[in-house]
């Protein structure tokens, strides 16, 4: 069945005539050219699917488009403001925690969320909190390194 779903992404409200049984993925990257969210494993495992759902990173390739309706979607698209990264992609930038950078739209949508809920994260919980996120390149260090960097403990933020 199709029917236009409604949905609010990156502070703009978008129309699309979808079927319904389509995952939120499949509508980012091929209707609306959202291609900054990756898909990895297209069944819940690697996390580079990752968006902000009212602030909590989703696996969008786990989540039906309809179920996202009347919530606030962020996709990486959505970090920069007026045209400046946000401090978290600088900080990705600047610690080389990007290498092929397929797992850093879902890995920097984690980090982001971690810190707005909890500005003070340890490495501990930095490591807890991307432990959902797949990275074939880095070894992680430089993704925890880059994280911390920001946060208050840190004395960055
Ligand atoms: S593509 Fe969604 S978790 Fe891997
Ligand atoms: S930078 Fe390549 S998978 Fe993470």
């Amino acid at each position: 069945m199709k029917r236009n779903v409604i949905l609010r992404i990156n502070n703009e409200e978008y129309t699309v005539l979808t079927k319904t049984n389509r995952t939120l993925l499949e509508v980012l990257r091929e209707d609306l050219h959202l291609t900054g969210t990756k898909e990895g494993c297209g069944e819940g495992v690697c996390g580079s699917c990752t968006v902000l759902l009212d602030g909590r990173p989703v696996r969008s390739c786990l989540l039906l488009v309809t179920e996202a309706e009347g919530r606030e979607i962020k996709t990486i698209e959505g970090l920069a403001k007026e045209g400046r990264l946000d401090p978290i992609q600088e900080a990705f930038i600047e610690h080389h925690a990007i290498q092929c950078g397929f797992c850093s739209p879902g890995m920097i949508l984690t980090g982001y969320a971690l810190l707005k809920e909890n500005p003070r994260a340890t490495e501990e919980e930095i490591r807890f909190a991307i432990s959902g996120n797949i990275c074939r390149c880095t070894g992680y260090v430089k993704i925890v390194e880059a994280i911390r960097s920001l946060s208050t403990s840190e004395g960055r933020r």
